[in-house]
């Protein structure tokens, strides 16, 4: 066993274009595709290293949130990708049969046959795009079973395979996930809990049937909530396979709008921590950035569980077309313990050595009975993932969410010294925008429309 290097030096993995077991052949349900119009651009890989990658997972571990994110970065480093995802094609070709749990019975031997079926409709697509221009092809599939991937392997035999497994333990995110997905066409008309037995039902049929990755010969396994590789195995050379790698444990955030709650009541008494309604003015504040975002498409709004931040996400929402505002108890304000509710002048005043002390080192400060900063950085991380992982095409994500928490969230994507990071400048009549892939970071402090807000 061996593990690759960078795959600018590494030699060819197999030899290119190697008929399969049946000899050459086109797939009746896709026309070869011509070399595209106008100038070439030299692609990144010589043309004859081609791979498959082959996702593995139960449902809604975030296999198509890893597929996006690869086909994203290869295709805008001129990598022709293409995904192909059994789920999408059984939608489409047989849509009424499909979504009770009963097709997922692998006892049901003509559902099991019918998906089958739409698996080997896929790897044909997959191996006719990679004999014309396509240079990755990505199966998006449960593909849980040894079996299914003996048959992949069968018939995908001319370029090497990299499987790809997510595994996602987070009882809660699962849940969030599975909720999203009952929202979709495919189970229009049922009621949302009857849609997610149904769901989990489906799910406990594919444990039934599942071999972990073991005799394969290329396997990554990856936790897909915190982006951590926790199993490889690497027999043959993998042709992208140092930027795949690296792909997979970079946190990609294509457009993070990140706002603070607009104007609470106890901004107004200077009191901190609590759960105060918005005043007035902070009503104001909302609807001009639900105004300001209104063009954006905004699929989830994440927010923490107080009503301040939710209030304010729900002037946003109520001019977007589709639009879920997801309570996260990770991106809660910092708990103030025992002075939750008080002003800084009464801390001050009343309790003249928490003052001095969070004065004297404000980051390693932890209040009585409450956080400090440092303690509060790994459930932000945490929130930070859960909202990545839900946010399956990251286009606009947005989060809103409390002074300290910002300054967390911005700490996570902008390096500061941690004693500078709780002063780190998070106003409540502008947001920060934030573009952090694997070949862009952007910060921008963007004002809305709402002229004298600020505090
Ligand atoms: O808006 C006030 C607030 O969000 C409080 O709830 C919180 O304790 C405080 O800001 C955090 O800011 P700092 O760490 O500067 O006190």
């Amino acid at each position: 066993m061996h593990r690759p290097g960078d795959e600018a030096g590494s030699p060819p993995g197999q030899p290119a274009g190697r008929p399969g077991a049946g000899g050459p052949w086109r797939a009746p349900d896709m026309p070869l595709c011509p070399a595209p119009a106008g100038a070439m651009k030299v692609p990144m890989i010589p043309k004859d290293e081609k791979l498959y990658i082959v996702m593995v997972g139960l449902p809604s571990q975030g296999k198509s949130t890893v597929a996006n994110r690869l086909q994203d970065i290869f295709t805008k480093n001129d990598i022709h990708t293409m995904i192909y995802n059994n789920g999408e094609l059984r939608r489409k070709l047989a849509p009424q049969e499909t979504w009770m749990s009963d097709f997922y019975d692998p006892r049901n031997t003509a559902a099991v046959q019918l998906r089958k079926e739409f698996a080997l409709m896929n790897m044909r697509r997959a191996k006719a795009y990679l004999r014309n221009k396509g240079q990755v092809a990505i199966l998006d599939a449960t593909n849980v079973s040894r079996s299914r991937r003996e048959l992949i392997e069968q018939q995908l035999d001319d370029h090497p395979i990299l499987y790809i497994e997510c595994v996602n333990n987070d009882v809660e995110i699962v849940d969030l996930s599975i909720r999203h997905k009952v929202r979709t066409n495919e189970f229009a008309g049922m009621p949302e809990e009857t849609a997610v037995m149904e769901f989990k039902k489906r799910i406990e049929y594919y444990r039934e049937i599942y071999n972990p990755l073991h005799v394969e010969r290329n396997y990554i396994t990856m936790d897909s909530l915190h982006n951590r590789v926790i199993d490889e195995q690497i027999e043959d050379q993998i042709p992208l396979y140092s930027r795949i790698r690296d792909c997979l444990v970079t946190d990609v955030v294509k457009s993070l709008f990140l706002i603070r709650h607009t104007e609470s009541e106890f901004n107004v008494e200077d009191r901190i921590g609590g759960d105060p309604d918005l005043t007035h003015r902070g009503i104001t504040q909302a609807q001009a950035l639900g105004r300001f975002f209104q063009k954006k498409k905004i699929a989830y709004i994440f927010t923490s569980e107080k009503k301040r931040t939710i209030q304010t996400a729900h002037y946003i929402q109520a001019l977007q077309e589709d639009c879920t505002i997801v309570p996260l108890k990770e991106f809660n304000e910092i708990d103030a313990g025992i002075c939750e509710g008080m002003t800084y002048d009464e801390i001050q005043r009343l309790k003249p050595d928490v003052y001095a002390a969070r004065k004297a080192d404000k980051y390693n400060y932890t209040y009585p009975l409450g956080e400090g900063y440092a303690t509060m950085k790994e459930r932000i991380k945490i929130g930070i993932k859960k909202a990545f992982f839900l946010n399956q095409k990251p286009d606009n994500i947005m989060i809103v969410g409390h002074r300290a928490v910002n300054r967390m969230i911005l700490s996570h994507f902008l390096y500061r010294r941690e004693e500078d990071v709780p002063y780190i400048y998070v106003p409540q009549d502008k947001f920060y925008h934030i573009v952090a892939t694997q070949d862009r970071k952007v910060f921008e402090l963007k004002r809305y429309d709402f002229r004298r807000a600020g505090r």
